[in-house]
């Protein structure tokens, strides 16, 4: 690193003295983020530098493909066949047959027409309303809808003038119907009514009520859009996702993001699946799609192999479903509060922030690494550590975490 004068800084340069400031302000309150480098694979234990081998139960890599020999060698097959990209985006020269083949398998995966993929979740979540959304359409989103979901529609109403924008109340089908009634009142809102949700909600492990979301969305036209990016490859019977666990079919979501980037391989990537229709439109006018490169083939070849691994594998999910039960009452019975729900994703509530984060780094020292949430990022007073299992947990895993838990039970 390179020392420089600061104090000579300052003064030639507002922006730098200003960014500072506002570092110091986020160390000073405990909010300053720490990269924890791992130095090997994603698995049920990582290798972190300064700390060794640690359990672990804070990656999204739920169904445990993160590493596994198939997924990678399928990467290396990708990168061998067809070198680091086309070097240009999708429509002039750079799709693969490999885009082709993994977008056919994310479209029968959710038992749907069509997909695209992105480079991102984030990307496709930008993506859908600026480009399907039309003026006099408006947008009704649950209030603790991913970021990615909040950006994506902020930007459709700053670039299409006269795209309304709404906020439901968590899980409350009774206030999204208010706003559907008030939008259908209101003379400005002359297009399509789009209703969006998470289906696995991230901080809370809670899911979305898809039955009774497309049921109110049915009485006033609305189109429903579900994030399963935590539900893909965990919920339901074969991991097909949150409306598999709620039974229903795929089509009656009217259009699906998620990502690659955690049960699907862990690497990064995301997509829309939906009708064809609304598929071709995203081709020929989403920005993300004419104006950035495509998936890197050798993600495209791995995230196909885990998609295929999990339709071919469904003992995976039973098993991870195994393990968040077995984790669940662990947790219970050293004496923890843990949130109920039927994902992976095990919030443990101990309500102050600083405690929270003394927690976690506690938790490392003793060999666990578990992340610690607090305000701002979940509500004052609800400030958590954040567990989630993976079917690369062996029984042995969650022990040692268990025992840790106890000791920390005592000094906490
Ligand atoms: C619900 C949800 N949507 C979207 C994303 C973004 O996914 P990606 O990492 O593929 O951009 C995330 C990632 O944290 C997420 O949790």
């Amino acid at each position: 690193m390179i020392e420089t004068n600061m104090s000579s800084i300052d003064t030639k340069d507002p922006f730098a003295a200003r960014t500072r400031a506002v570092l110091s302000e986020l160390e000073a309150g405990g909010q300053l983020k720490k990269f924890q480098t791992i130095e090997g694979p994603m698995g049920a234990k990582v290798r972190l530098r300064d700390h060794g081998e640690v359990v672990c139960l804070c990656s999204n890599n739920y169904l445990g493909l993160a590493n596994h020999p198939d997924v990678v060698e399928s990467g290396i097959e990708g990168l061998r066949r067809y070198g680091a990209g086309t070097a240009s985006v999708r429509f002039i020269c750079g799709t693969f047959d490999c885009h082709e083949k993994i977008e056919r398998r994310i479209a029968d995966l959710h038992g749907v027409e069509a997909s695209y993929t992105f480079s991102s979740c984030w990307n496709a979540n930008e993506a859908i309303f600026a480009t399907l959304c039309e003026p006099g359409d408006i947008i009704i989103s649950d209030e603790l809808n991913h970021a990615s979901i909040i950006d994506g529609i902020r930007l459709a109403s700053v670039i299409k003038k006269g795209v309304h924008k709404k906020v439901f109340r968590h899980s409350d089908l009774d206030s999204l119907r208010e706003r559907l009634e008030a939008a259908r009142a209101n003379p400005e809102v002359t297009g399509q009514a789009w209703v969006v949700t998470d289906g696995v909600f991230s901080m809370e492990g809670d899911i979305g009520d898809l039955p009774g979301l497309r049921s109110v969305c049915d009485e006033f036209g609305a189109k429903l859009v579900v994030d399963d990016s935590h539900g893909t490859g965990v919920m339901g019977p074969t991991g097909r996702g949150t409306h598999e666990h709620w039974g229903m079919d795929g089509k009656s979501i009217d259009l699906f993001t998620s990502t690659l980037g955690k049960a699907l391989g862990g690497g990064a990537g995301g997509y829309m699946a939906g009708s064809k229709e609304m598929i071709d439109l995203m081709i020929q006018r989403g920005r993300p799609t004419l104006f950035s490169n495509a998936l890197p083939a050798t993600v495209a070849c791995s995230a196909d192999k885990a998609i295929e691994i999990l339709m071919n594998e469904p003992d995976r999910v039973a098993k991870l479903r195994d393990n968040v039960a077995y984790a669940r009452d662990g947790i219970r019975a050293v004496g923890f509060e843990v949130l109920e729900s039927p994902t992976a994703i095990l919030p443990i509530i101990v309500h102050d922030t600083a405690k929270a984060i003394a927690m976690s780094k506690r938790l490392l020292e003793l060999g666990v690494f578990v992340i610690g949430f607090g305000y701002p990022v979940v509500p004052e007073g609800e400030a958590r550590l954040r567990c989630q299992i993976s079917a690369a947990h062996e029984r042995t895993h969650l022990d040692e975490f268990l025992e840790q838990l106890k000791v920390l039970k005592a000094e906490f």
